[in-house]
Parts: C-alpha cells; sequence; structure tokens
C-alpha cells in the first residue's frame, strides 16, 4: 500500500511549538473527526511524516495540528507504528540520561534527563483506552512527545553547557525562520 502524503513539519522556533494541545472529546472519537481532520487520515499522514523524515515519534503539533496525538515507533523494519490519542503518562520511575534530536530542530542533538520507565495510558482512534508499560528508549519517545503537547520542546531541558554547543545551530534555525516569516509578510 502506498504512503499517504507526507506533511510539512513545524520548524523552531515556530511559536505554534510552544502552545497547549487540546484532548479529543468522545464526541470526535465516535465521528472520527476533530480539528478539521478526519482522523484515519490525519495519522496516516503523520506516519507518512514520521517514516519520510526517519523519525521515531512525531507528534500532531509538529504538523500544525493543537490536538493531542502522538504516533511512535522505534520498531527497526518501520512498520509499527502506534497512535496514541489524550495520553497520561503515570508511573514515572528512575532516571536515565541519553541524547535525543527533534524533527522540528534539525541536527541539533543533546542529551536529556528523562524517567527510566512509565506507564501509558492513551486511547486508540476509536477512542478505545489502552494502557502500555514502557522502559528505556520507548518510555523516552512517549515524554518527548507528550511534552510536545504541553508545548515542551527538549532543548529547554538540556544542560547550559550543551545549549552552547548548539548554539550556532539554533541561531541558524531562528534566522531561517525570521527570513521566512518576512518573504510571507511581503508576499501579502
Ligand atoms: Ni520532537
Amino acid at each position: 500500500m502506498p504512503l499517504a502524503e507526507p506533511l510539512p513539519i513545524v520548524l523552531y522556533p515556530d511559536p505554534f511549538l510552544n502552545q497547549k494541545a487540546r484532548a479529543l472529546t468522545d464526541a470526535e472519537f465516535a465521528s472520527g473527526k476533530a480539528g478539521g481532520w478526519n482522523l484515519a487520515e490525519l495519522v496516516d499522514r503523520m506516519k507518512a511524516t514520521m517514516y519520510d523524515a526517519e523519525g521515531i515519534g512525531l507528534a500532531a503539533p509538529q504538523v500544525g495540528v493543537g490536538l493531542r496525538l502522538f504516533l511512535m515507533d522505534i520498531s527497526e523494519n518501520r512498520d509499527a507504528a502506534i497512535a496514541v490519542f489524550n495520553p497520561e503518562l503515570l508511573d514515572m520511575d528512575g532516571s536515565e540520561d541519553a541524547e535525543e534530536g527533534c524533527l522540528s530542530i534539525p541536527d541539533v542533538r543533546a542529551s536529556v534527563k528523562r524517567a527510566q520507565s512509565l506507564k501509558l495510558k492513551g486511547r486508540d482512534i476509536r477512542g478505545e483506552p489502552f494502557e502500555l508499560n514502557a522502559e528505556d528508549l520507548l518510555a523516552r519517545v512517549i515524554q518527548h512527545e507528550n511534552d510536545h503537547l504541553d508545548g515542551i520542546l527538549f532543548i529547554t531541558k538540556i544542560g547550559m553547557a550543551a545549549k552552547f554547543m548548539q548554539r550556532r545551530k539554533l541561531a541558524a534555525l531562528e534566522d531561517d525562520y525570521e527570513l521566512l516569516k518576512r518573504r510571507k509578510t511581503k508576499g501579502k
């Protein structure tokens, strides 16, 4: 089956990435529609976006959709994506440092401290509740993606030294964003 068309990824420092996303209602699950999207189509296009960009997670705000939804797939074959709606993170335990990146902040990588294990509660695309226990990389992806739903980027959780190391790449992204914004304003 051919993949759906990828969506453009919202890049740092677009302020949309700092907004809190909203939960889906039971009525939206029942209708299969929310935020102007058919949910099945949104998930398909987010999957295509994540695989195209070679990511292991993607949150809806990263494609400009302010809904509490993220995808994750840490499988080697890249064929086991799980869509999590209205996630809740419980029983966060332990602590682990590891390097992270983000599709919205290209080329920037830095170490972030995260809980080592947690329980994820969420809803599937039909609104059916499910739970899973996660540790290590999967727990990390869940925490990173869930942060996106609260408008939090991983670079706000890295140390001063790491931020200093990445400052040129961040500044370049900031310059690109300003340039794009100015071009858009001129085009009006
Ligand atoms: Ni990210």
